[in-house]
């Protein structure tokens, strides 16, 4: 049987094989909403510019609204056969309404069609994906203002630098995810034009509105070249690139998170629910959730580059290629979402650990950079030179198996003889800490108002855990 869609010049039907390449409907059946949605606009316009009646208009859009049931309902048969969701939703119609049905496809196209439910499709999925990034700064910034004072060791080159603020860190990654988010919402504003009216490639001579559909569609204006408009998967990309980025963020996260709540750091306590335990070795706890987390940029970032691919070479406008950046926008952007969802949870849960978090930020003479900041203020040495006086007082201590703050007073003065005990003040790291007042510092005073700051704006946005 040829297909009734665009059998009319064909003898016989596809190949089995033909069939399971060609068709999408079993993953672009999710599009189902946003496909009639788009034809419910469609059909008005065609009715209010008097290229279709009214009577039929309303016959269309009945028949729209009650496959719309179906679908929701799981009443609904897909079938391969008919190739795609746009298909399958317009032969049902057919089957509900009769002839009239095929007066619905008049001034358009799958290839309009489908940019447009896509673009319906990555617009909505945009604004949750970005709605779940501002609970994760939440929770992060609420952690960070109840966490402003704990002390513990801040890394560069996972070697001990400088005492920094559990709070300073989980707003580190508030920062990150607000550009993400920030992201997200710049790609929404520019995929927000409206692809249907393109028709096939080359708009059409039926006298369309393409300002109403769309309005209709929450659009900012319609596309304005019709090639363009079937040719662009821009916005699909663009989403990609930006759960990207952001899934980088969430994996170095998380790779922290590994760590710290390894036995030998033991920096955090994550809570049952995002962990698992072993079948064999009984005192495991194993964060998965944090690896999954870790794990997931592997396929999202795979999506965009197989996408970037797929269109680094396809001449205008449409290609069947085309069809091919749905199952992977998907799972990509379905893993982003859930990735987040878990990252949310898991640290909601999470609790450091004070004193061994306090313990470590002593260790490594991280209050070295401290000395050399007390030399350079207090007996006005130049920076080089108060570097290279501590660095001796670091080899003395590491010398003799002691911490700085353990260092005597005479030792210190055998390397200059200029320091008095005053010195002893910048030596613990709790007023090293204190001390890095500078905007963006770690100092919980500094911590505690950016949170409040982050905390503030969310919340007017909406937002909470
Ligand atoms: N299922 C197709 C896709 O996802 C719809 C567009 C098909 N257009 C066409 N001319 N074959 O791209």
């Amino acid at each position: 049987m040829t297909n009734k869609m665009w059998g009319g010049r064909f003898a016989s039907g596809p190949s089995e094989i033909m069939e399971e390449i060609n068709a999408s409907i079993g993953y672009d059946q999710r599009l189902y909403n946003q496909d009639i949605d788009g034809s419910l606009a469609h059909a008005k316009m065609l009715g209010d510019t008097g290229i279709l009646t009214a009577a039929d208009v309303k016959k269309i859009s009945k028949g729209l609204e009650d496959i719309r049931k179906e679908i929701a309902d799981g009443k609904f048969e897909f079938s391969r056969q008919l190739e795609d969701i746009h298909m399958n939703v317009e032969q049902r119609l057919r089957e509900l309404i009769g002839d009239t049905a095929g007066r619905l496809h008049t001034a358009r196209s799958r290839n309009d069609q489908v940019a447009t439910d896509f673009k319906l499709y990555i617009r909505q999925t945009i604004d949750h994906l970005a709605e779940q990034i501002g609970t994760l700064q939440y929770v992060l910034a609420q952690k960070a203002a109840e966490h402003a004072d704990v002390v513990m060791p801040g890394y560069t080159h996972l070697q001990s630098a400088q005492p920094v603020t559990f709070g300073h860190h989980c707003l580190a990654y508030v920062e990150m995810l607000g550009r993400d988010r920030s992201r997200f919402k710049d790609a929404r504003k520019r995929l927000n034009e409206c692809p249907l009216g393109a028709a096939a490639l080359a708009g059409t001579s039926f006298p369309i509105d393409r300002k109403q559909t769309a309005k209709a569609l929450g659009f900012d204006r319609p596309t304005a070249n019709s090639l363009d408009s079937v040719a662009d998967r821009d916005f699909v990309l663009e989403a990609l690139s930006a759960a990207s980025i952001s899934a980088i963020h969430l994996s170095r996260f998380a790779e922290e998170l590994v760590i710290w709540s390894s036995a030998e750091f033991r920096f955090i306590h994550l809570s049952d629910g995002y962990t698992t335990g072993s079948s064999i070795m009984p005192q495991k706890r194993n964060p998965d959730a944090a690896e999954l987390i870790r794990a997931k940029i592997g396929r999202i970032l795979g999506a965009f580059n197989s996408l970037a691919i797929v269109m680094k070479g396809l001449p205008l406008a449409y290609s069947k290629d085309m069809q091919e950046d749905k199952e992977v926008a998907f799972d990509a952007l379905d893993n982003y979402s859930l990735a987040l969802a878990a990252m949310t949870g898991m640290i909601s849960d999470m609790e450091p650990n004070v004193e061994r978090l306090a313990k470590s930020a002593g260790g490594g003479f991280s209050t070295a950079t401290d000395i050399a900041d007390w030399l350079v203020r207090v007996l006005a040495l130049p920076f080089r030179d108060a570097h290279h006086i501590t660095g001796s007082i670091v080899a003395m201590a590491e010398k003799q198996d002691l911490q700085l703050d353990q260092l005597s007073l005479e030792d210190m003065q055998k390397v200059e003889p200029k320091i008095t005990k005053d010195i002893f003040n910048v030596l613990s790291v709790e007023n090293s800490v204190k001390s890095r007042t500078s905007y963006g510092g770690t100092a919980p005073t500094a911590v505690r108002k950016m949170a409040n700051k982050w905390i503030k704006a969310l919340e007017k946005e909406g937002l909470s855990s």
